[in-house]
């Protein structure tokens, strides 16, 4: 009898473990495919500058945004929207960094938009 309890023990404590390795990660993928909206800013072309300048974009985007590590950036605006750049930007995407911790969601908009008007 108590052989039979200490198998459904440890029967329940695989099932409960297996859910948990199931739903867990599961959970995690949903939150990162949220997008994060973008705030509305004024485009402020030279503030936009300097923030590549000074967040190393250009190291990876090459010093003309013509593409080094990362693609080319020249006319990125005719491929990805202002919302579609502020997402990549915010979260990151395979080798490009997420910016989120380093920079306001209001200097993110701003680069995004004026990499959005490169066209
Ligand atoms: C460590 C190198 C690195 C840095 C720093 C970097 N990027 Fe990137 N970036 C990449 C790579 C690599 C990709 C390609 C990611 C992919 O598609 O898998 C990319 C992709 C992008 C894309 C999408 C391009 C496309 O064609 O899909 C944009 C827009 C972009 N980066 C903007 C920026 C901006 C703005 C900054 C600075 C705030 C920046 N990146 C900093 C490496 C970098």
């Amino acid at each position: 009898m108590q052989k039979w309890i200490m198998s459904g023990l440890f029967f329940a404590a695989c099932v409960v473990a297996i859910v948990l390795m199931v739903t867990l990660p599961g959970k995690e993928d949903v939150a990162q495919e949220e997008k994060p909206s973008m705030p509305e800013v004024k485009l402020d072309a030279a503030a936009a500058e300097a923030t590549v300048k000074a967040q190393g974009c250009l190291s990876c985007h090459g010093d003309q945004l013509q593409g080094s590590v990362g693609p080319n950036l020249q006319k990125i605006g005719s491929q990805l929207s202002a919302e579609e750049i502020y997402t990549i930007i915010t979260k990151g995407k395979g080798g490009m960094p997420s910016f989120k911790d380093k920079l306001k969601s209001e200097e993110i908009a701003n680069v995004a938009q004026w990499l959005a008007a490169k066209k």
